[in-house]
């Protein structure tokens, strides 16, 4: 697992170890974002910074792993508009890299993200695999720009999966990272939190993103696939849900969001008015359910 310590990985991470056959390396650059080590966990940390020459490789070269999850990127939007050099090494120069160190020795696990879309609107059950991305943010540029080099390695050894993951939120083992625990670090810390009416995403359970990986890891699945989650919603209605789950009245909740438009905030530019993902094709393929949000949302289990 490369990534292992990230809002995703950490969730890879933690049900691999729950697959008995499996032996579990978790890679990251710092041991302080690691979630907190648990009694009787069977996981060996390695740190590197995939940034600097050769770490990365010398500890793939050491490790010999036969799958590898890629879920290490620079993956806030912020921070890919303010430094698109470190997104390019990050999304597109790291996915290169982690491949020709697999090739012929393990399979490869892409996370993507629905956010290679957003240039045109999809059309009624979301974007399918066969929808042409046109990304608007750097962000979702640098992703496409992975895949695509993905693609060409591909040619040469097929044994890769690129996985476009929407929006996800849930449980982040006390971290306040995703689109859920976020929300209410925030509203924690006293903020009234703006969320957008006019942006709409199929988000995923990150404990059904992170099994969804793990599956097509350990499975013969090639090539792209979409995992979104079963139910189109816009942010707020979504950060709506999310609070009265928590047991806030219609009311209460209301009183804690500010409803807003991408314009309000000069972001229409560069956040999509609608990525829905269309995942039909990996219901099919999954034993892995893929919830939605009314039921993922009750589920406290970690
Ligand atoms: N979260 C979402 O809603 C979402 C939606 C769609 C797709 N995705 C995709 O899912 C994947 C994981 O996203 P996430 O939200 O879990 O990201 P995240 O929480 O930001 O985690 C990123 C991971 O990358 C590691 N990393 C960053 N720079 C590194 C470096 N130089 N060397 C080694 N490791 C480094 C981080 O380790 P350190 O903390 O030690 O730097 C961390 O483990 C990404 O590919 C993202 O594009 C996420």
């Amino acid at each position: 697992m490369i990534g292992g310590s990230g809002f995703l990985g950490a969730w890879v991470v933690e049900l691999a170890q729950r697959v008995e056959a499996l032996e579990v390396a978790s890679l990251a650059r710092d041991p302080a974002h690691f979630p907190r080590p648990r009694p009787g966990e069977r996981v060996q940390r390695l740190e590197a910074d995939a940034l600097a020459a050769d770490e990365l490789e010398q500890a793939l070269a050491a490790w010999k792993p036969t799958h590898v999850i890629l879920c290490a990127a620079l993956s806030r939007m912020a921070d890919c508009k303010h430094d698109p050099e470190r997104a390019h090494r990050m999304n597109v120069d790291l996915p290169h890299r982690v491949a020709l160190c697999s090739r012929g020795r393990a399979r490869v696990v892409f996370s993507s993200t629905d956010l290679v879309f957003g240039a045109r609107a999809p059309g009624p059950g979301g974007f399918d695999e066969n929808a042409t991305p046109a990304p608007i943010s750097d962000y979702g540029r640098s992703k496409l720009g992975g895949e695509s080099v993905l693609r060409v390695h591909a040619r040469v050894d097929p044994n890769l999966s690129i996985v476009r993951l929407p929006l996800l939120y849930g449980p982040s083992l006390g971290r306040g990272l995703g689109a859920s625990d976020s929300l209410l670090a925030a509203l924690q810390r006293g903020e009234t939190p703006q969320l957008f009416t006019d942006e709409r995403r199929s988000p995923l359970d990150v404990r059904d993103g992170a099994a969804a990986l793990l599956e097509i890891a350990l499975g013969e699945h090639c090539g792209l696939l979409h995992v979104g989650g079963p139910v189109a919603i816009d942010r707020y209605s979504f950060g709506m849900a999310v609070l009265l789950e928590q047991g806030l009245s219609v009311a209460a909740a209301r009183s804690k969001l500010r409803a807003g438009l991408r314009r309000d905030a000069g972001l229409e530019q560069e956040r999509p008015a609608d990525v829905s993902l269309d995942s039909t094709r990996a219901r099919a393929l999954l034993r892995t359910r893929l919830r939605g949000p009314s039921e993922a949302l009750a589920d406290s289990s970690v």
